[in-house]
């Protein structure tokens, strides 16, 4: 497994080839904290973060090099462990900049205009409870144990000034960003990540994913906007559903991953091939076809999502799903997407359950923290 730097002008966990796990954590801030609080919070992270994703404790006296008198800095259970390609990504909320119209920290003013609470959409079943949060963290990892040990430590690390508000495991991915990465499966049992920007896909990049030089605010250049969304699956009546029906549900096969209009996976879809009754070969409330760019002039976003399983209910069901995250340059271009997706028949099957939307600020230089072109 890798060990990917944690310095750099991106965050790392966005292009990152996709790891295989998953803890995502939104976090609030606490009562009574000002701006040195958050400052203070967003350094100590930093270093932590910068130490974890290089296989160490998160201090250097760790989980055992330290007094046998206090409680251990590190909580030890990734010890012995590597760095497991692990990543940390940190995120902005909204309420972050404004509370209530309060502007807790003194930077409502430097709030990018798009960075608001995300619109309602058809068919949405959020929990505002388990939504949004003033700050985010997406500890990606090959190694479960080693996300939950930076979501563990990251949130011990941010006592008295920030507290978990929602967290997720993710256990599979459900794309790639890399060429060399083999498309996995989502719990529909399809292909998913066939047609997502790829990491060396530098053009794509920077008109779809970073946030310019030239957009505003100027201190979110190089960074991106995140946006989550835990979308619980049916898959009980899924599965009841023939495969002829999954496959024009999708727009594509369920073996291969190919557009329903021919080919293989990586062929084009052609929205135009119709069958002998001059029906769309691709249906027209097909997910592929509403989320195809042809269908949002253009728009496009890197998706970096994971399966979850979180147990199951009274009925005997999984508590099942995707846990959808998104980067684009502007929040539009998923709101954009997802309005797209009203007619899609997909909907049937699956409920958006939790939602959040953070702007992920450029990566820090070495000896710097993240979110220091906001803060100082
Ligand atoms: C493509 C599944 C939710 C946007 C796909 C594909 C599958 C899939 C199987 C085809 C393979 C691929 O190109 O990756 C799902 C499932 C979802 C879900 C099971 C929910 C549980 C969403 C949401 C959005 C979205 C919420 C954005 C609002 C896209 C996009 C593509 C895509 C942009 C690529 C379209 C293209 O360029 O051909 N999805 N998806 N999906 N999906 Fe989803």
């Amino acid at each position: 497994a890798a060990v990917h730097p944690f310095f750099g002008g991106h965050q790392s966990g966005i292009t990152t080839p996709v790891q295989d796990r998953l803890h995502f954590a939104s976090f609030d801030m606490m009562a009574r904290t000002d701006r040195d609080d958050l400052v203070s919070l967003l350094q100590d992270w930093t270093y932590a973060a910068a130490r974890m994703t290089q296989g160490l404790d998160v201090s250097v006296s760790g989980a055992v090099g330290g007094s046998p008198e206090a409680p251990p800095d590190d909580t030890g259970e990734a010890l012995g462990l590597p760095a497991s390609s692990l990543t940390i990504t940190f995120g902005f909320g909204p309420t972050l900049f404004e509370l209530d119209g309060v502007d807790r920290y003194g930077i409502a003013a430097q709030r990018p205009s798009t960075l608001e609470q995300l619109p309602a959409f058809v068919g949405d079943d959020l929990d505002p409870n388990a939504s949004g949060g003033d700050l985010c963290i997406q500890a990606c990892a090959d190694d479960p144990q080693v996300a939950v040990h930076a979501i563990r430590n990251l949130s011990r690390i941010a006592f008295g000034r920030a507290r978990l508000r929602w967290s997720q495991l993710g256990f599979g991915r459900t794309s790639r960003t890399t060429t060399a990465q083999q498309t996995p499966r989502n719990l529909f049992g399809f292909k998913d990540g066939t047609r997502n920007i790829l990491s060396d896909d530098t053009a794509a990049l920077d008109e779809h994913v970073w946030v310019a030089a030239s957009d505003t605010p100027a201190w979110m250049a190089g960074g991106s906007y995140l946006v989550a969304r835990k979308i619980a699956m049916l898959i009980e009546t899924w599965d009841r559903v023939r495969l002829s029906e999954q496959n024009d549900i999708i727009g594509r096969t369920k073996g291969e991953g190919a557009p329903l209009s021919g080919g293989d996976e990586y062929t084009e879809p052609d929205f135009a091939a119709a069958d002998t009754t001059g029906a769309p070969v691709i249906p027209v409330d097909s997910h592929v076809r509403l989320a195809h760019p042809d269908a949002n002039e253009g728009t496009r976003m890197l998706r970096r999502g994971y399966n979850f399983v979180d147990g199951n209910n009274d009925l005997g069901r999984l508590d099942a799903g995707l846990f959808f995250l998104s980067y684009q340059r502007d929040p539009g271009q998923f709101i954009r997407v997802q309005r797209s997706l009203s007619t899609d028949v997909m909907s049937e099957y699956i409920r958006h359950v939790r939602s959040g939307l953070w702007a992920i600020p450029p990566g820090a230089a070495p000896g710097s923290y993240v979110g220091a072109g906001l803060l100082s």
